[in-house]
Parts: structure tokens; sequence; C-alpha cells
């Protein structure tokens, strides 16, 4: 049986420039040691088309965009379709972060059309879903969570399912220095993973890599990642840094 992917994907958000994360890119690739890990570095919109030189040719590392429109294309000024990351040699496109979210007012019915036309265009959705800390304290985080899965997603061929990443990205946890105890993720993981089995059965939840996003950095990465069903991370801060994320991509 085939197994799981194991992934380290880094988030830049809003963050450098075409030089540095040239320089950022061209260190990851000299320092990722691993060809067993998927490395991918979702990158701001400019920096696809070189990172498609820098990466190009190392078939566990790849790049991911943090957004895509979604309609083909037409009259919508200033935003970024998938053929146009296709056409730069994208292959993630991290959906739903919590920060897009939040700002941006995108919510399931969106993500839902977003993540059919990256499928569409042979391009992988990184699914990030996620509660707040409200949420937490009253207990209904899986509840949450599983909605955000279900109404997104749930509408997917068991084919087109397959090819979704997930990220488990508790909102307390992003950018906060407070990280989900190893426990916590593999339990949210593990209810991940049983709400996939019920609907699309045993075989694609067991395909499907589920990675845990908030605050992950070299000192948490190991325990984390020797969790059952977590299959890797999500990275935003400690992405930024090569020898930290270099770091995180050795922890499996
Ligand atoms: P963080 O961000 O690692 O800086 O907490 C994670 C994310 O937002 O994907």
């Amino acid at each position: 049986m085939a197994k799981r992917k194991k992934i380290a994907a880094g988030n830049w958000k809003m963050n450098m420039g075409y030089e540095e994360g040239r320089i950022l890119a061209r260190k990851v690739v000299d320092g990722v040691v691993r060809s067993d890990v998927t490395v991918i570095l979702g990158v701001p919109f400019i920096h696809l088309k070189s990172m498609e030189n820098i990466l190009g040719g190392i078939s566990n590392i790849h790049v991911a965009a943090q957004n895509c429109h979604q309609e083909e294309g037409g009259a919508y000024t200033g935003e970024i379709s998938a053929s146009h990351l296709t056409s730069v040699g994208t292959s993630y496109v991290i959906l739903g972060h919590s920060e897009r979210r939040e700002y941006f007012g995108e919510g399931a019915a969106l993500l839902a059309k977003k993540t059919d036309i990256v499928l569409k265009h042979g391009m992988k959705p990184i699914f990030c879903c996620g509660e707040n800390l409200e949420i937490r304290e009253k207990g209904t985080h899986v509840k949450l969570v599983s909605k955000q899965i279900k109404d997104a997603l749930f509408h997917l061929s068991d084919e087109d399912f397959r090819k979704v990443v997930i990220a488990y990205e508790p909102i307390w946890a992003i950018g906060t220095g407070v990280t989900a105890s190893a426990q916590q993720a593999q339990d949210m993981h593990k209810d991940i993973r049983a709400l996939i089995a019920k609907k699309y059965g045993a075989e694609t939840a067991d395909l499907t890599s589920i990675l845990y996003g908030g605050s992950v950095k070299p000192a948490n990465a190991k325990e984390l990642f020797a969790m059952p069903d977590v299959d890797g991370g999500l990275v935003g801060g400690a992405s930024l840094k090569a020898g930290d994320f270099t770091q995180i991509v050795a922890a499996f």
C-alpha cells in the first residue's frame, strides 16, 4: 500500500523581497539533505518564476502559491489565476489560511470554488483549517474544524480528494510562539483522519497528509512529527530562516 507523504511546507506570507527570497531558497536547497521529505516553499507571487529555476530539477522540492482566484480569468484587476500559476511551474496552492479567512473574508463556499479550480489546473491544494482560542476553550474545536473540511472539500471525488493536503493550524498557535502540544495536534489529526475515513474510506484517509501549523520550530518539530497522525508541518516564521527550516525538514 502506498504511504502518505511526509511534508515540510514553508509559508513565507508577505515577506521576502525578490533578492532576499532567491538567497533564502538557494540556502534551503543547499541545506535540505532528506530526499524522503517533500519540501514545499509557499512564496509570494513575485517569486514563483524564479523559484522554477532555483528548485527546478530537484524532485522533492516544490513551490506553492499562497492564494489563487476562483475564476479562470478576465476582468479581476489585481488577481492571479490558476493558469497564471501553472504557467510558472507552481504545483501547490495554500488555500483557506486563517489570515485569508479573517482579513479577506474567505469562507467555505469560496474555498470550495478555489479548491476546484486549483485541482482542475493540475495543482494540489494545501487546505488550512483551525479554530481560534475562544472555540478551543469552549471545547467545540473538533466540530468547527470538521465543518470547515466538510463544507469546502467533501464535494470532491475520491480521486480529487487524494490530491489535497490538509493543514491543521490552530489560530491561537499561529505566530504567537505558543505551539499546540504534540498530543493536542495528534488528537485533532486523528479526528480529521477519522472524518476523512468516514466519507472516503480508510485507504484515502490513510493516504492523506495532515500537517500541523502554528509556531513550528526546530525545538518542537521532532516531537510533533513523531506523532502517528502528524505528517509534517506548515511553517511560517521559522521558514524565513534557512537554518531553522532545514532543521525542521531534518526533524522527521
Ligand atoms: P507560524 O505560522 O509558524 O509563524 O506560527 C504558521 C502559519 O501561519 O502557517
